[in-house]
């Protein structure tokens, strides 16, 4: 499976900052193959990704949708306006948004299944809010990411990314989990998604929370982490390349394995 590094600039970098850190993320990753890479701007600065990133192996999106396609919601963004700007990622559930605007996990599932409709990618956060036992953490994760897909159809269920964020690991002063700790939440994400979509195909599971150069190898090289979601590190597009080097570097060297 081809890994997937993305990145949120979260509430920062305006149009005029974005096009300068496009134009040396697109530079620093045009040798790269083996990868899957995206960025998520803020939203009036997508149209900056459409113009510097088109034709390249930079696919882009945005951080947040409505689950109507149009209508007096001041403020909000529809899916066909992303798509009309060449969205094909949309990030839905990021803990920010459930704490600060107040998304419950079923105005999360209408936005995963408002993109999936309008043939976008969610990329569907979920992540316990504080650091407890393992087992309390799967139940809580899995339950958010059956509450989230409830109204999918089954079919479609492996065209959804889930980003196992714990809300412990995310922003300053945090660290990454544990590896052998996300490897077992995505194991247990892996299985409930192949029961969700009756087991047909294989969505990606993605980790994110305090990704840096220095973590992204021990935590790629668990099975079931398909791909990494950086927020802070990643306001350096050096850091997303390094990431997303390390990333297609992991894939080459399972492939050859699995060759030979
Ligand atoms: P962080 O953010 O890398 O700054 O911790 C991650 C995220 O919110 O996805």
């Amino acid at each position: 499976m081809t890994p997937l590094v993305g990145a949120s600039t979260k509430m920062n970098l305006t149009s005029t900052q974005l096009e300068r850190y496009l134009t040396r993320l697109r530079s620093a990753t045009a040798h790269l193959h083996g990868v899957d890479l995206f960025v998520l701007p803020s939203f009036p600065a997508i149209w900056i990704a459409r113009q510097r990133l088109a034709g390249s192996n930079v696919s882009w999106g945005a951080q947040d949708v409505h689950p109507e396609d149009a209508g007096a919601y001041t403020g909000d963004v529809s899916a066909p306006m992303l798509t009309d700007l060449g969205c094909t990622y949309v990030e839905c559930g990021h803990s920010e948004r459930r704490r600060d605007h107040g998304e419950t996990d079923q105005v999360v599932a209408f936005k995963v299944a408002q993109t999936l409709l309008h043939g976008m990618t969610p990329i569907l956060c979920v992540g316990e809010p504080t650091r407890e036992a393992e087992r309390d953490s799967v139940a809580f994760v899995t339950a958010q990411v059956r509450a989230a897909l409830a109204a999918v159809d089954p079919d479609l269920i492996a065209r959804v990314v889930v980003a196992y964020e714990p809300v412990w690991a995310i922003g300053v002063g945090s660290v990454a989990a544990d590896p052998l700790r996300v490897e077992r939440v995505h194991a247990a994400i892996h299985r409930l998604l192949l029961d969700l979509g009756g087991g047909a195909g294989r969505g990606r599971v993605i980790y994110g929370g305090s990704v840096e150069p220095s973590t992204a190898r021990s935590l790629l090289e668990r099975p079931g982490v398909d791909g990494l979601f950086v927020g802070r590190s990643a306001l350096d597009p050096d850091n997303l390349a390094a990431i997303a080097n390390t990333a297609a570097e992991i894939c080459t060297s399972r492939s050859l394995a699995t060759a030979g």
